[in-house]
């Protein structure tokens, strides 16, 4: 089979709980090709940072490995690669250019400018992600969010900026970059898997994006088409099984198992007699404990953790939930009876959302797990041609340039 190196996408997703590469590319009907898939347990990464950058890499290799083995080792042409953490921000600019006193025809490099003038003040501790406009207003009363060949007089643009520590991203790429894979862009994973689930109807009326993950929870709030606030919460599906395996006193990785087995966050929808057996440890016997009873613990963590979201979510200035309510996502959503638990905590919808309607797509990959690497494959193809290597010791300046060039095709 000939390989054509050009005509591969790749999306790296370093989650906390596992890290996933997706090679594809586009068949002639439109079609996504998915031509690797490699999935492996992340080690060297906590809450979205990196705590041994040897481990990462490594991390990345494997995964990388697996994916590569139809491809063939050395014929990525460069990745997207999902970044997250507590070290992501956001914030809404808004700029208005220069009165010229007559009325001008906007053109794209009209709105190149605007959209350059959202760039933040050059700040040493962080790296600009993403300058997403998603508005302009036009003389001040007309709204649109393409003002392309329109006339004005006055133009203000508002954009939503999101950045990162620059440490946290610079450790976070080092794993990608230390593989030979260089670099095409860094995303929030928030906003990658958006791209895979948020559907065009909840872009409009509004609705917020949750990532529920293994120690982060990414979220992102959309907005009249567009996204308005982006945040991490850092805590996910992890901590439930921490507290199993304290309570039952049985290792991590057992308590996993019986999260994912047994585990229920309505206790009220579980049989009140139903009983698991818990193999035992260390030399203690098995021992057979209720399911409604490890239902409870879970309760109360997830109401907590949604107080926790919701918080972070008024901490963005809405007042209330955008009516097209909660879409959850991510590896932890799918924890029995939390879309119940969020409707008769918050009565507004809520939908367990996983990458869908991609035409090409295999059933493999239409897991909540997959969103966030599925929705950077996705912006690895829109913006194809964005592609740039760059040497390493460069890696900075070349981030910024590559961030200006993709939010600026995103207009143009
Ligand atoms: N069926 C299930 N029920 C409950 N939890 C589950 C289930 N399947 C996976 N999880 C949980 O999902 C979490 C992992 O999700 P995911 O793979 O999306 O995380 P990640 O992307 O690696 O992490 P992060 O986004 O925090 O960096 C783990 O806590 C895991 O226990
Ligand atoms: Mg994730």
């Amino acid at each position: 089979m000939e390989i054509v190196k050009d005509k591969f996408h790749t999306g790296i997703d370093i989650g906390s709980g596992y890290t996933t590469v997706i090679i594809g590319r586009v068949g002639s009907e439109g079609e996504l090709k998915i031509v690797g898939v490699g999935r492996t347990v992340t080690k060297g990464m906590n809450r979205g940072l990196v705590d041994d950058v040897g481990e990462l890499k490594e991390t990345v290799r494997l995964a990388l490995e697996h994916a590569e083995e139809y491809t063939g080792r050395g014929n990525l042409t460069g990745a997207y690669v999902g970044v997250t953490g507590q070290g992501i921000s956001s914030k809404n600019v808004i700029n208005l250019a220069l009165h010229k006193g007559q009325t001008e025809i906007i053109n794209s490099s009209r709105i190149r400018e605007l959209v350059e003038s959202c760039y933040p003040e050059n700040d040493p501790l962080t790296d600009v992600l993403h300058v997403i406009p998603v508005g302009f207003n036009l003389d001040g009363y007309n709204r649109t969010r393409n003002p392309l060949g329109l006339h004005a007089k006055t133009v203000e643009i508002e954009s939503h900026v999101v950045s990162m520590n620059s440490i946290d991203l610079r450790n976070a790429l080092k794993s990608v970059t230390s593989n030979k894979v260089s670099v095409n862009g860094a995303v929030f994973q928030g906003l990658a898997a958006a791209e895979s689930v948020i559907t065009g109807d909840e872009r409009e009326i509004g609705s917020v994006l949750i990532d529920i993950g293994e120690s982060t929870t990414d979220i992102v709030v959309f907005k009249e088409g567009s996204p308005w606030y982006s945040t991490v919460v850092p805590v996910g599906g992890n901590m439930i099984t921490r507290d199993i395996s304290a309570a039952l006193g049985v290792p991590f990785r057992a308590g996993e198992e019986i999260k994912i087995k047994y585990g229920h966050c309505m206790p009220s929808m579980v049989n009140s007699n139903e009983e698991i057996v818990v193999p035992g440890f260390q030399g203690d016997d098995k021992k057979t404990v209720l399911k409604r009873d490890i239902a409870m613990p879970i309760q109360s963590r997830m109401v907590e953790w949604l107080r926790l979201v919701t918080q972070a979510i008024s901490a963005s200035g809405l007042r209330a939930i955008p009516s097209g309510g909660l879409v959850i996502t991510g590896g932890g959503s799918k924890l029995n009876g939390l879309t119940e638990l969020i409707n008769d905590n918050l009565e507004i919808p809520v939908r367990l959302a996983y990458p869908t309607g991609i035409k090409g797509l295999p059933t493999q990959l239409q897991k909540p797990e997959y969103s966030s690497a599925v929705g950077l494959l996705l912006w690895a193809v829109k913006h194809q041609g964005e592609k740039q290597s760059y040497p390493q010791e460069n890696i900075w300046s070349q981030i910024k340039k590559i961030v200006g060039k993709k939010e600026r095709a995103m207009v143009g």
